[in-house]
């Protein structure tokens, strides 16, 4: 069994990535009734991501013999009014979420729960790669945004995204 606090603390994460495929199907589904369908597409696979990343903490805490609570889902209440809106929100988002993962670390280190903090080094890696495409995301639509053409050359290249499983196996 985990530590009581550590195993509240993964629970909450199940929450958060749940919430975070959530923003970002909102975000989605902002860019599609814009008519950007490639960052729409973007946001639709990053969904998926968040939604395996809540499977994989709730498939943890199991794996560790621990009930597994499932609480509401928050509404996503950004506030979008500008192609460039959803981008800066994610990129804030992630770093929360970073934040977040960082927390549950500590407390395992605390616990010295060396199992916690191995399964957890693979979210740290992957939160560095999603504030680095988060953060990639705002430079583009900085450079290129305003002129049309380079923005629908964006959106196919943002269109081409597929998704593919994460490569942490439980
Ligand atoms: Fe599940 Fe974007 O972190």
């Amino acid at each position: 069994m985990l530590d009581a606090k550590v195993a509240q603390l993964l629970n909450i994460q199940v929450n958060k990535e749940f919430y975070s495929a959530y923003l970002y199907l909102d975000f989605s589904n902002y860019y599609a009734e814009e008519g950007l369908n490639g960052f729409a597409n973007w946001y639709k696979i990053q969904a998926q991501e968040e939604r395996d990343h809540a499977l994989l903490f709730m498939q943890y805490l199991q794996n560790n013999g621990c009930k597994v609570t499932l609480d509401a889902i928050d509404k996503p209440d950004k506030e979008l009014k500008s192609f460039a809106d959803p981008l800066h929100a994610g990129f804030e988002h992630e770093q929360l979420v970073t934040g977040l993962i960082h927390t549950i670390y500590d407390a395992a280190n605390q616990v010295k729960d060396f199992r916690t903090m191995q399964f957890l080094d693979w979210f740290v890696k992957e939160q560095g790669e999603e504030e680095t495409n988060a953060e990639g995301l705002i430079k583009k639509f900085d450079l290129f945004g305003s002129d049309p053409r380079a923005l629908y050359m964006l959106d196919n290249e943002l269109g081409a995204r597929v998704y593919s499983a994460p490569s942490l196996v439980l």
